[in-house]
């Protein structure tokens, strides 16, 4: 069995991960702030085969991030995969990513990369207890 925790997982790649994993019978720890659509998502996974823990949090939030993973690891009694895939993006060609939606991105998640590094160090200690592991 493994037990994979996903960032942002109600929608988009988030979800699309949570449900490649569920058909492979995956033990799913899934976070996003709005819980209905993370809550319409575990019901997904249980359908697709997979067991899920939905649990709302905010990446940016350090201490919702260590209630996610502690809630995991005590489930499980373990955690093999962190997938740090909450984000903010700005998507379309060069004329459509205006100043004004740069501007938009919220403060809180820049630089984006510091808060897939915090998920990843508050995820750790679950991570190394004694197996492989892996972030991404
Ligand atoms: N789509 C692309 O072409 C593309 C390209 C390059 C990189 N990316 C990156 O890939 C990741 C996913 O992109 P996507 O297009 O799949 O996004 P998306 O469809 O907008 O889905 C974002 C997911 O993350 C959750 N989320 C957003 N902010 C959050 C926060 N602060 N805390 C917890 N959950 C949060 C959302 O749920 P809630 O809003 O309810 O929290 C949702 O479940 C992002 O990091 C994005 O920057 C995407």
């Amino acid at each position: 069995m493994r037990v994979v925790a996903i960032t942002g997982a109600s929608a988009g790649i988030g979800r699309a991960i949570a449900m490649r994993l569920a058909r492979d019978g995956a033990s799913l720890a899934i976070c996003a702030r709005r819980a209905d659509r993370l809550d319409t998502v575990a019901k997904e996974i249980t359908q697709a085969g997979g067991t899920s823990l939905p649990f709302v949090a905010d990446v940016v939030q350090d201490g919702e991030m260590r209630a996610f993973v502690d809630r995991a690891v005590s489930r499980w009694g373990q955690l093999d995969v962190m997938i740090c895939n909450a984000g903010y993006g700005v998507y379309g060609t060069i004329d459509q990513v205006t100043p004004e939606k740069m501007k938009a991105i919220p403060k809180a998640m820049k630089p984006q990369s510091t808060i897939e590094l915090m998920c990843t160090a508050i995820a750790s200690d679950g991570l190394v207890a004694g197996r492989k592991a892996c972030m991404a």
